[in-house]
């Protein structure tokens, strides 16, 4: 098989790469560890800034989104029994987040990706670039028992924070920064009416806790639990009086409660891996870093490595501009600490860290200030509906 760009993994990075070269004639093969329908069935999250918005809309595949995505002009954070708006309109120059799932996302782009008639191999074993230091790098995965070979220019490593691209380049070149939570969230998804219009964060003295949604009538609940706790442990009226404990009384009293019908902990991790790129190989969202899902920047970090990977392409197959190549880890490197940065301070603004009252009294100034100066405000919202793409050129 031969190909222009190889890339590993079929999750958001991979599929949404995939369908924006296709817009520019760049010919791709995405090679996927798991099936199709393992990939549509895990649960992510779902808080989209406008730069993602505008790049589905790029990539062709925003039509459902545009149709059931919920545009939100704010956020809440919920403290010492009361609720305070951040209204980010306001606060960020007009500019909204949209709620849509990350599932529906992959779904759309996998629909958008068969309709091209684009090649798309799942259940690929043993994945492994060769001479990504060459110009000639290659793949090589095992399907249905044969080894297949894959030649390419050039490989986009979208594998996650598990993938193979990250772990092939070279020991010396790679430096790897991490800091581990001694938290992480019980979450459950239940058909249930939200409880508010807006996604609210709640920093509660037992612990964190955050109502969001997918839909009109399905939320999606969150509680912070001690690392290493089990899902087993937690029946859904257990989860459901905890969540309301840590909620402000006139939130609880509205919260409408049911059968979960997905309920599993994630653990919180801050991981950074410089540079981005080796060679011909490149690593885009998961595979190169992770934040805490506080302030939801997971997929949208993935996104703009992405918007700035198929810039390069462009520039690549367009003006001949291989001297770009280099710009592509600094640049993507600016803004992933600018969303570690704010994703850390979420973390640590929210969550219950210790029992020490003096940390609590200071997390409740900060919680104050953020949320009532304008000074404050215009930080979170800022952040959070999304920091501006930088150009490679
Ligand atoms: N070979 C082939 N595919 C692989 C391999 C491998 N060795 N290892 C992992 N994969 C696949 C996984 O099965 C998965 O489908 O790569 C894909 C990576 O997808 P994600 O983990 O979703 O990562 P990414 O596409 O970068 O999306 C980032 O997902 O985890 C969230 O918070 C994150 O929202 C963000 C988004
Ligand atoms: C979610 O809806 O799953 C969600 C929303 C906001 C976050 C994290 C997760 O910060």
């Amino acid at each position: 098989m031969k190909t222009r760009v190889a890339i590993i993994g079929a999750g958001p990075s991979g599929l949404l790469l995939g369908q924006l070269l296709h817009t520019r004639g760049i010919d791709n093969v995405i090679v996927e560890r798991q099936s199709a329908a393992y990939v549509l069935g895990r649960i992510r999250a779902g808080v989209l800034e406008q730069g993602t918005v505008d790049l589905l809309h790029t990539a062709g595949v925003a039509e459902r989104m545009d149709r059931v995505g919920m545009v939100h002009e704010g956020v809440e954070l919920a403290f010492d029994d009361k609720v305070r708006r951040i209204d980010l309109k306001e606060h960020a120059g007009g500019r909204t987040v949209t709620v849509y799932g990350q599932t529906e996302i992959t779904h759309d782009l996998m629909d958008a990706r068969e309709a091209v008639g684009a090649t798309s191999v799942y259940e690929a074993a043993d994945v492994t670039p060769h001479d990504v230091d060459t110009e000639r790098p290659y793949l090589t995965f095992v399907r249905g028992g044969e080894t297949v070979r894959l030649d390419c220019d050039y490989i986009a490593g979208c594998d996650g924070f598990h993938g193979i691209a990250r772990k092939s380049f070279p020991k010396h070149v790679l430096t790897e920064y991490e800091r581990v939570y001694p938290f992480g969230w019980l979450g459950v998804l239940s058909d249930t009416p939200p409880v508010s219009d807006e996604i609210i964060y709640a920093g509660h003295e037992r612990g964190f806790a955050l109502c969001s949604m997918r839909s009109p009538t399905r939320s999606r609940y969150y509680v912070q639990v001690p690392q290493g706790e089990s899902a087993d442990n937690w029946s859904d009226d257990r989860f459901w009086e905890e969540l309301r404990r840590r909620l402000p009384g006139e939130v609880s009293s509205r919260l409408v409660t049911g059968p979960s019908i997905e309920k599993s902990i994630a653990p919180l991790r801050s991981f950074v891996a410089e540079p981005m790129q080796h060679g011909r190989l490149f690593l885009a969202g998961d595979a190169a870093h992770i934040v805490p899902p506080t302030g939801a920047k997971g997929l949208n970090l993935a996104a703009s490595d992405v918007a700035t990977l198929f810039e390069l392409f462009v520039a690549i197959y367009e003006r001949d501009r291989t001297d770009l190549i280099e710009r592509y880890s600094p640049t993507c490197l600016r803004r992933i600490w600018g969303a570690e940065r704010f994703s850390w301070f979420m973390t640590h603004l929210l969550h219950r860290f210790s029992d020490n009252a003096f940390d609590r009294r200071v997390q409740l100034a900060d919680l104050e200030y953020y949320t009532s100066s304008t000074a404050g405000m215009t930080a979170v919202a800022e952040n959070y509906v999304g920091l501006p793409y930088e150009r490679l050129e």
